[in-house]
């Protein structure tokens, strides 16, 4: 089994606003199209999308806790996404949120962040809700943490309310990010287009080439459960849930900025470069070239 203190230090004492500046997630526009074709019409960002979901929910009659929403957030590190769920056109206190993690010093950065949340520090790998109910499960960036995953899943779906939703954006691309050479090396074709000033990375050295991919054995130094059946997801989740809408992306996306999107300011020019290479990895993902590496999903309960 994983080695979960090593996970709990790593994570423990990960620089997030690095973290989050120079992720390929970060470049100006790119998440709002994934959330775009996942729920079939422009809903915004990642909160704005969460918001829809939780504001129809609400209005189809579809909760069960005195029409208070209860949200579970897993692996939610330190700046959860159910603390930025408002819902401005309702009435205050519609939500009920418990947000868990590994992580204490991120449970308690989240604590003073957003003072509402129920947090609450498990290994999730022995995810036990006591008999509690949901009507969201939000899962990002997380699962691919997780050993367990059968176990996960199972718990999730017996605690969602039978019209409740799981909301899943998580990394489904090769175990211990073990990459093929020739998906990175057909990623280096597309980075090397882009003018050298704009692969600078934070250290100051130019990216030439998409990434190293890593082992087993390395990870095992750094953060044992990274990516530790992240092939397994997608199977394993479909025994428990059956996806109303569903999103694969982020291979070439992922490949070409990550490290360097903090480069791209919101305006026309970055606006072309990502038309660029959402129409090509939507080819290549078509095409059979490339596999996606990521998967946004909503699910009900089988
Ligand atoms: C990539 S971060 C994602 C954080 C956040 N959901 C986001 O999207 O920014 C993964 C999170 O999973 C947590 N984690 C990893 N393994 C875990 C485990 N076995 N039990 C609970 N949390 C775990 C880490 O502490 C970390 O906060």
């Amino acid at each position: 089994m994983t080695d979960i203190a090593k996970v709990e230090e790593k994570w423990s004492g990960v620089d997030w606003q690095a973290h989050y500046r120079t992720g390929w997630c970060t470049f100006p526009g790119l998440m709002e199209r994934v959330f775009e074709r996942l729920c079939g019409s422009p809903v915004g960002d990642q909160r704005e999308m969460l918001q829809h979901l939780v504001g129809s929910q609400l209005a189809s009659g579809n909760v069960h806790h005195a029409g208070r929403v209860q949200i579970l957030e897993l692996g939610c590190g330190q700046l959860p996404l159910s603390g930025h769920i408002q819902l401005p056109d309702l009435t205050e206190g519609l939500l009920d949120a418990t947000c868990m993690d590994i992580s204490q010093a991120c449970l308690d950065s989240a604590s003073k962040a957003f003072t509402d949340l129920h947090l609450e520090r498990q290994d999730l790998n022995h995810l036990d809700l006591g008999g509690r109910r949901f009507d969201l499960c939000i899962v990002a960036h997380f699962a691919h943490h997780i050993e367990n995953l059968g176990h996960l899943f199972t718990v999730i779906a017996k605690a969602l309310a039978p019209t409740g939703l799981l909301y899943m954006n998580d990394y489904i691309g090769p175990r211990w990010l073990h990459f093929d050479k020739s998906d990175l090396d057909l990623g280096r074709e597309y980075l090397l287009q882009i003018p050298e000033e704009q692969r600078r990375k934070v250290d100051g050295t130019i990216k030439t080439y998409p990434f190293a991919g890593s082992t087993k054995e390395a990870l095992a130094q750094t953060d044992p459960s990274e990516a530790c059946r992240s092939d397994e997801i997608v199977p394993v989740m479909l025994r428990s849930f059956r996806p109303a809408s569903m999103f694969g992306y982020g291979t070439l996306l992922y490949m070409v900025l990550q490290g360097i999107a903090q480069n791209f300011p919101d305006n026309e020019d970055s606006r072309s470069v990502l038309d660029w290479l959402w129409d090509e990895e939507c080819r290549l993902l078509l095409s059979g070239e490339l596999s996606p590496w990521l998967l946004a999903t909503i699910g009900r309960v089988v």
